[in-house]
């Protein structure tokens, strides 16, 4: 679970350090899955920038989350060579069968579905990642079982 205290020591081991907001977050999100709001003005204080611009570096990258994520991450990709290859309608199908949107968690927060921009395998497009696993070649059957999954 997220503390001050841990927030605390991520932020001194990089504070030193030039351009040091992105990799603080990432190793806050890594930390506790995502970026309290309340890390915002630790961070900005530290490395003497304003809350506004803190704010503004989390909220510009998609990849920073403001909530704890459900149980499962499910990550559609939804850069150029995916949705040439039909990811758009399985970014809807998921969205449907789980009856939330991108970016959202299912209300007894099992799943958490997210775009991505580019998992680096395009070559195997459509592309998703679940949890640590990557999946390449995604079909709608492949994107069912992988829900199902998710869900249970
Ligand atoms: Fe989807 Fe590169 S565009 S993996």
């Amino acid at each position: 679970p997220w503390t001050r205290e841990r927030a605390a020591a991520i932020i001194a081991e990089f504070a030193g350090t030039k351009g040091a907001t992105m990799p603080i977050l990432h190793e806050i999100q890594h930390a506790f899955g995502f970026v309290p709001e309340a890390a915002i003005p630790m961070i900005a204080d530290a490395l003497n920038l304003s809350r506004a611009e803190v704010y503004g570096t989390v909220t510009f990258y998609h990849e920073f989350r403001h909530e704890l994520p459900g149980r499962h991450v499910v990550r559609l990709c939804r850069a150029e060579a995916c949705q040439s290859m039909g990811g758009d309608a399985l970014a809807e199908r998921a969205e449907k069968r789980l009856g939330i949107k991108l970016g959202e968690t299912t209300p007894d927060r099992r799943v958490t579905l997210e775009p991505i921009y580019c998992l680096g395998l395009c070559a195997t497009a459509p592309s998703a990642q679940v949890d640590d696993r990557m999946v390449g070649r995604l079909t709608e059957s492949k994107l069912d079982a992988i829900l199902t999954e998710a869900q249970s």
